[in-house]
């Protein structure tokens, strides 16, 4: 079955033929996402199939590892628990993150894998040279299956180079402009973008602009360079004024959800740092997975970022969970176009989004 779909997949996109990979990531693992029916299918999946290569999974809908940390119901803990299981089953790493390449399943620049999720293939493709196409969850199921994946698109040089040129006219300063340049310009093609900018981003800021051409488009790659002749498209302030005031439905939230693409270790470094001697004065939930929370935990900084009053969470995606449903919250700060895209699109909150430091400065008391 796995070949049939990777053949037929192959076909329409007049790959000449399969081609092995090192590593599969999947996605579709939230049962708020894929309901009964995917439970299913992956129960019955896994009484036959084993993975050929290694593999990760995205985050789900629960804390996995403290199931009971939300209050959600027994029946949804029990079906994302059994989900988990199937994955394991087939030989998967419970990874539960979207930033498998911290750590978790990181294979050497220039391999071929086949990876869904939107923001980890963009950051793959275009950040650490590991070549994927933005695959769907049962198409890289089928791969981590078959070990193999069509030779199309992303996986030959020629369409690895820039076909929509971006001038950025303006001077990018945070993570959050980052997102809102991805956010505007993500619409625009399904090609390689290349982006024209004197400034060097940082690979936050860079996991930042991924995560948001994921979020509203289908490119699934970008490079970045100071120099190109002509463009398609300009990015200046009036722009990202303009991709700000779409996003930011209210003046302010019930709580603030961080970590979406979770929150790396360079991260949790630097708001250890940055919420030193501080408390939040809203409910606030910095999400990451369970190998960056081991990894951090080693240097002492979840118990640093603990006193500031913020509750750690692994696993769990912070945008595609009903978790804000049974929390009876309404409207969301957040530091994250992707989060702001889909918390809005698919539970209709409000939403405030605001850069980290902001939210710092802004929702923190000096203690
Ligand atoms: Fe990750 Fe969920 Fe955001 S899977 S990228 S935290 S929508």
């Amino acid at each position: 079955m796995a070949y049939k779909l990777l053949y037929s997949i192959g076909k329409m996109l007049n790959a000449e033929r399969l081609i092995e990979i090192t590593s599969a990531h999947i996605s579709g693992i939230n049962y708020a996402n894929i309901g009964d029916a995917g439970l299913e299918f992956l129960k019955d999946v896994s009484k036959v199939a084993r993975f050929s290569v290694h593999t990760t999974i995205n985050p789900c809908g629960i804390d996995a590892g403290e199931p009971s940390k939300f209050p959600l119901p027994k029946d949804f803990i029990d079906k994302q628990l059994a989900i988990i299981r199937a994955f394991k089953k087939m030989g998967a790493k419970d990874s539960l993150t979207c930033t498998p390449y911290e750590g978790d399943n990181l294979p050497p620049a220039g391999s071929h894998v086949s990876w869904a999720e939107s923001s980890a293939v963009i950051y793959a493709n275009s950040v650490l040279d590991i070549k994927t196409n933005r695959e769907s969850g049962i198409s890289a199921l089928a791969s981590a299956i078959a070990g193999k994946t069509p030779l199309a698109g992303l996986h030959l040089e020629e369409n690895r180079r820039p076909k929509f040129l971006v001038k950025v006219d303006v001077e990018l300063k945070t993570q959050l402009h980052y997102g809102l340049l991805g956010y505007y310009v993500g619409p625009m093609t399904k090609d390689t973008i290349g982006f024209l900018s004197k400034e060097r981003p940082d690979k936050v800021k860079l996991k930042a602009l991924s995560a948001a051409i994921g979020a509203s488009g289908a490119s699934a790659m970008f490079t970045w360079s100071s120099e190109g002749k002509g463009y398609h498209a300009s990015f200046g302030r009036k722009e990202l004024m303009e991709t700000l005031d779409k996003l930011n439905t209210s003046e302010d939230g019930d709580v603030i959800f961080m970590g979406c693409p979770f929150i790396t270790l360079d991260e949790v470094r630097w708001l250890a740092g940055a919420l030193r001697g501080r408390k939040f004065k809203k409910r606030t939930f910095l999400h990451l997975s369970r190998r960056t929370y081991e990894m951090a935990s080693k240097e002492g900084l979840i118990d640093s970022i603990k006193r500031s009053g913020a509750i750690i969470v692994k696993d769990l995606c912070p945008s595609l969970t009903p978790l804000t449903k049974y929390m009876g919250v309404d409207k969301v700060i957040v530091d994250s176009v992707k989060a702001a895209h889909y918390l809005r699109s698919s539970f209709n909150l409000g939403i405030s989004i605001k850069d980290i430091t902001e939210i710092i400065k802004g929702y923190t008391d000096m203690v």
